[in-house]
C-alpha cells in the first residue's frame, strides 16, 4: 500500500515510537500523579519529559501549562469553549479553517451571543495583513488562525499575526494540527498565546493524542471537571495547570509515544523533513499540471498536500479506483473544510487529497502520477 493521506494522521510511525508505547504496556503503565509507587513515579516522569520537551521544542516557557488532549479537536474546543467570551464579544478567524474551529466558533455564536468574522485568505494564499488588521474590532477578544491548511496546504504567517494580536492585545490561538513537526514553530517569538495541536500527525506520535499548550494570564474554565490526581479535597476543579484541564487518568502509553515521535522528528530535523515534503511536493504539483483534465489547486508555497480533481469524475470515484485498484490511499470529499472548499471553488466537487510525510519515497510520487494518468485515459481515452 502507498500512503498519501498524511495530513489525516501519519503513517507508518518511527519504530522508536512502538518501542516506547510497547514499554509502557509492558513495564510500567501505572496510573501517573494518582500514587506515590514506583511505577506511578515512573508513569508521571514519562509525562513530566514530555511536557519538558513539548515546551521546548514549541518555545514555551512553561511546561507546566503543556495539556494533554485525545486529539487537535480537543484541544481547540477547549480554548474556545474554555475562554471567557461575553456576548458581543468577537473573534476573527480565516476562510481556512477546519471544522474543529468552524463548529466550536459557531456554537458559541448561538450559546453566547459571540460575533465571528472569517477573513477570506483565497487560493493562491492572498493573505493581506492589512485587510486582517482591518478586520479587527474593539470587541475582538480573539483571533484564531489555522497555520497551515489541510486542504490546500497553505501556510499563514502566524509571526506576523502574533505581531498585529500582541499590538492589539488580542489573544491569539493557533491551530497547528497540519504544521507541528514540520514548519518550526516558537510560542514566545510568535506571540502565541494558545497553541492546540495533534501528536498523530508531523508528530509522528499515535493517535489519542493531542496539546493544548496555555500561556501565563490565558485562564480557561475546563470543559471536563473531575479527579486530577491531587487537590482532591477541594469540591471544585483546582485553578492550577495542567491539572485544571486535565481531569481523569492521562493516555500515558499514547503520550509516550508522542515523545518518541517527537526524538524522532528531532533527529531527522524540520529543515530536512521540509525539504524532503517539498521535493516530491514540487514533482506531483508539476507533474499533475501536465495532464489533461487534471486541476491542481493551492499556492506554489505549501505544506505537502496537493487537492485536485478530474474534470467531470466524482472525486470518491477516483479516491476509490486508487485504493483498490492501485493501493494508493488518500482521502477525498470536503476534508472537515467546507469552508476552505468554499475558498478555492470546490464545494460542490470535493477535491481528491495526495499528503505527503517524511517517509514517502520519490518512487511513490510516480506511481501515484502514473495511476492518475491510466485514470484520465481510461476515462477519455
Ligand atoms: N483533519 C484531518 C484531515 O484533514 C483528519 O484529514
Amino acid at each position: 500500500m502507498i500512503y498519501f493521506d498524511q495530513a489525516a494522521t501519519s503513517f507508518p510511525k518511527p519504530p522508536e515510537v512502538v518501542q516506547a508505547m510497547t514499554e509502557v504496556m509492558t513495564e510500567y503503565a501505572a496510573n501517573p500523579g494518582r500514587g506515590g509507587h514506583a511505577l506511578s513515579r515512573r508513569a508521571n516522569d514519562t509525562v513530566i519529559r514530555a511536557r519538558e520537551q513539548l515546551a521546548d521544542f514549541f518555545g514555551f516557557n512553561h511546561s507546566e501549562r503543556v495539556c494533554f488532549t485525545a486529539n487537535a479537536t480537543a484541544a481547540l474546543n477547549q480554548a474556545i469553549k474554555g475562554f471567557h467570551f461575553l456576548e458581543g464579544d468577537h473573534v476573527l478567524t480565516t476562510s481556512y479553517e477546519h471544522n474543529s474551529v468552524r463548529r466550536p466558533l459557531e456554537y458559541m455564536k448561538k450559546a453566547v451571543g459571540i460575533e465571528v468574522d472569517y477573513v477570506n485568505i483565497g487560493e493562491f494564499n492572498e493573505f493581506d495583513s492589512d485587510a486582517f488588521r482591518q478586520a479587527i474590532q474593539p470587541n475582538t477578544k480573539m483571533i484564531i488562525v489555522s497555520h497551515g491548511s489541510n486542504l490546500t496546504g497553505n501556510i499563514v504567517p502566524i509571526d506576523v499575526v502574533g505581531e498585529i494580536a500582541r499590538e492589539k492585545e488580542i489573544t491569539f490561538l493557533v491551530d497547528a494540527s497540519q504544521t507541528a513537526g514540520i514548519v518550526p514553530i516558537h510560542m514566545s517569538d510568535m506571540s502565541i498565546d494558545l497553541l492546540a495541536f495533534p501528536g498523530h500527525k508531523g508528530l509522528l506520535g499515535p493517535q489519542g493524542t493531542g496539546v493544548l499548550m496555555v500561556s501565563e494570564g490565558i485562564e480557561l474554565n475546563p470543559l471536563y471537571h473531575g479527579g486530577t490526581g491531587g487537590s482532591s479535597e477541594l469540591i471544585d476543579q483546582p485553578n492550577q495547570l495542567p491539572e485544571r484541564l486535565e481531569s481523569g487518568t492521562l493516555n500515558t502509553p499514547g503520550i509516550a509515544g508522542l515523545l518518541a515521535g517527537l526524538n524522532a522528528v528531532k533527529k531527522m530535523g524540520l529543515p530536512e523533513i521540509r525539504k524532503h515534503e517539498q521535493k516530491l511536493t514540487e514533482i506531483l504539483v508539476n507533474r499533475l499540471n501536465q495532464i489533461d483534465y487534471v486541476h491542481v489547486y493551492g499556492p506554489e508555497q505549501r505544506l505537502a498536500v496537493i487537492p485536485f480533481t478530474i474534470e467531470g469524475i466524482d472525486a470518491q470515484e477516483i479516491a476509490i479506483i486508487l485504493d483498490q485498484h492501485y493501493e494508493i490511499a488518500v482521502r477525498a470529499g470536503l476534508h472537515c473544510t467546507p469552508l476552505g472548499h468554499e475558498t478555492i471553488g470546490t464545494s460542490r466537487t470535493g477535491t481528491v487529497r495526495l499528503s505527503v510525510g517524511p517517509y514517502n519515497t520519490e518512487d511513490e510520487v510516480y506511481k501515484v502520477i502514473e495511476a492518475v494518468e491510466e485514470i484520465v485515459e481510461g476515462y477519455f481515452g
